[in-house]
């Protein structure tokens, strides 16, 4: 079935055909990866990159962060929006330093436990920053799955969401590298980035396409399924 071969399938594509040269990749601190993934959770990737610049040349490191008035962090953070990021932002570099000694956790279930990190972006940091075999889910990567798996129903709904955590689970590479673990999550978020997207998606560009549920049926409108009325 797909979900033995799924892994396998989307690294050897990613590494063909993903995103590779965006300024959070090709680094494996964890204060960089963690600055990125906050910035791109409400916010696109173009608009996140002259901050993301900004930001670490005011605060090149979490002591740095930390120590900063929350002033002048609100002050650069002007612009992007979703405001309670920048207080949670400071928050976490502050339990960073004085919880952990200013050494980012390595697993996802402690990262979950910081002020602004949630399952999925814990997942993120774990798996690029440590190789942490831990899956992410956010909204693209439910798109994804909603089609290839065919699962039906809202995934803003509890129960869906669940299912697909699950789904995600299983479908993590077994006895992979870090960099394996690395081009998995970034081929998770490359796929509902670039081809599995809303809209139109490019289904004739899809390693899964021979195998996705809504292409067979050409049900890529109707899933993920929308919110119930
Ligand atoms: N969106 C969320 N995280 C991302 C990442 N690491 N690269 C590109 N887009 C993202």
């Amino acid at each position: 079935p797909l979900q033995a071969a799924f892994a396998e399938r989307l690294i050897a594509w990613q590494r063909q055909h993903g995103r590779h040269d965006l300024p959070w990749q090709n680094t494996r601190d964890p204060y960089r990866i963690w600055l990125s993934e906050i910035m791109l959770q409400q916010t696109q990737v173009s608009t996140v990159i002259p901050y993301y610049a900004k930001f670490l040349a005011r605060f090149p490191d979490v002591g740095a962060l930390a120590a900063a008035p929350i002033d002048d962090v609100m002050a650069l953070w002007a612009g992007l929006g979703y405001y309670s990021r920048a207080r949670n932002l400071h928050r976490c570099a502050q339990a960073v330093v004085e919880q952990h000694g200013g050494a980012f956790p390595a697993s996802a279930d402690e990262l979950a436990e910081l002020p602004g990190i949630g399952r999925s972006t814990a997942a993120a940091i774990a798996s690029f920053a440590f190789g942490a075999r831990a899956t992410i889910l956010d909204g693209n990567v439910k798109r994804v799955l909603a089609r290839v798996f065919g699962i039906e129903g809202f995934p803003g709904e509890k129960r869906v969401e669940n299912a697909m955590w699950v789904l995600a689970e299983t479908l993590l590479p077994t006895e992979a590298t870090d960099a394996d673990v690395s081009a998995y999550t970034q081929g998770l978020m490359d796929l509902g980035a670039t081809l599995c997207v809303r809209g139109k998606p490019e289904c004739a560009r899809c390693p899964f396409a021979g195998d996705c549920v809504a292409h067979a049926t050409g049900r890529q409108r109707e899933l993920p399924g929308a919110r119930p009325k």
